[in-house]
């Protein structure tokens, strides 16, 4: 990494988002690096890690990738792309829901890393659509027991896309559902 300040981890929460617009630059390997350790870090069921990732940055392929993912098609300014897949034969108990679960928090970990570089990403659905993961499957040639959660863009942001103010009281309930 050069010499840039990582800002505080409830910085990094607060200000992460979900980013659409890229300059185009590319990613570095190390860039890469670090969003993958961060995913593997995360927490899993029994620690079991029922995940795998597909790192793209050919140009050819992150562009098949948003020809057939309807929702994903900042991916054409992406100068790379993080594909979390979940396990299910490695989960906890060989459960579908586990592996989900455990590639969800790797995902988020992936995606508050990338804020933490001051790079942008986003969560584009391939699971739990059928179709979606069967394109993503034919095109990284990722085994069927295999699950495509997400795809995620990786770029550098542009600076359009800004974080939102969620926090909800009403959403709160104190001591008991009330
Ligand atoms: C399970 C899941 C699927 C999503 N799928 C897409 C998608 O296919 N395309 C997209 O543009 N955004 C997708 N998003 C991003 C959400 O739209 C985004 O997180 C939400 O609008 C909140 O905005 P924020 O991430 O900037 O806080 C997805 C997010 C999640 C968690």
């Amino acid at each position: 990494m050069n010499q840039q300040t990582i800002p505080d981890t409830l910085t990094v929460i607060r200000n992460r988002r979900s980013v659409r617009n890229y300059t185009g630059e590319s990613v570095t390997q190390g860039q890469l690096e670090i969003l993958l350790d961060a995913g593997m870090a995360a927490p899993s069921a029994v620690n079991c890690q029922p995940w795998e990732f597909v790192v793209v940055t050919d140009r050819k392929t992150l562009d098949k990738l948003g020809d057939v993912l309807p929702y994903a098609k900042m991916i054409y300014t992406a100068g790379a792309a993080i594909i979390v897949c979940g396990i299910p034969s490695k989960a906890h108990k060989q459960m579908v829901e586990y592996a989900v679960i455990d590639s969800t928090l790797a995902s988020e970990n992936i995606l508050l890393a990338a804020e933490a570089l001051g790079l942008g990403a986003i969560w584009t659905a391939a699971y739990p659509y059928p179709d979606r993961m069967k394109s993503v499957r034919s095109i990284l040639n990722i085994p069927s027991e295999v699950i495509p959660l997400n795809v995620i863009p990786v770029g550098h942001p542009t600076g359009e896309d800004k974080p939102k103010e969620k926090f909800n009281p009403n959403k709160i309930h104190r001591e008991k559902w009330q």
